[in-house]
C-alpha cells in the first residue's frame, strides 16, 4: 500500500506543504542566483576598455575620447583615473602639471586636484571617471 493511502489527511497536508515549500525555496534561490549573475554581468557591462596599459606612462596623461568627451587617462602612484580634459564653460583644454600632480586651466588659472576639486573655488570641479586595470586593459566606468 502506498504511503499516501496509509497517512491521514493531516499528515498528507503537512507533507504536501513541506514539499511545496522546499520546491518554492529552491526556485526562489535559483532565481536569486540568476539575478546575482545578471547583476554581475550588468556591473561588468559598465566598464569600457579605452587603452592598453602599455600605452600609458606613469604621471603622464594620455588624451582619449570617452563617451564623446575629451578625457585624460592617468596612472599616478599605481592608481588609474579618468579626468575631464576640457573646461565645460570656456571649452579650454586643461593641462597637466607633473611636479604638483594637478591639472591647470590656462584660461582662468584654476588648479584642479586629482579628485576633480578646484583649489581656488570650492564650487568649481571637473569630472573624474573611475578607472581600473583589467588584464592589460585600462577601463573607465560608464555611469
Ligand atoms: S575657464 Fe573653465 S576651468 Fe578655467
Amino acid at each position: 500500500m502506498s504511503d499516501y493511502i496509509k497517512m491521514n489527511r493531516r499528515e498528507w497536508f503537512k507533507q504536501a506543504f513541506t514539499k511545496t515549500k522546499d520546491a518554492s525555496l529552491k526556485t526562489t534561490s535559483r532565481a536569486a542566483g540568476s539575478l546575482a549573475d545578471i547583476s554581475e554581468t550588468l556591473k561588468e557591462y559598465k566598464w569600457e576598455t579605452v587603452a592598453n596599459d602599455r600605452d600609458l606612462t606613469d604621471d603622464r596623461p594620455k588624451q582619449i575620447m570617452f563617451q564623446g568627451k575629451s578625457v585624460y587617462l592617468l596612472r599616478v602612484d599605481g592608481k588609474y583615473l579618468g579626468f575631464q580634459g576640457i573646461c565645460p564653460e570656456d571649452k579650454q583644454l586643461i593641462f597637466w602639471r607633473a611636479h604638483s600632480k594637478q591639472f591647470y586651466c590656462p584660461s582662468c588659472g584654476s588648479v584642479y586636484n586629482l579628485d576633480g576639486s578646484c583649489q581656488q573655488d570650492e564650487n568649481l570641479s571637473l569630472t573624474t571617471y573611475p578607472a581600473r586595470l583589467h588584464d592589460e586593459a585600462i577601463q573607465l566606468r560608464v555611469d
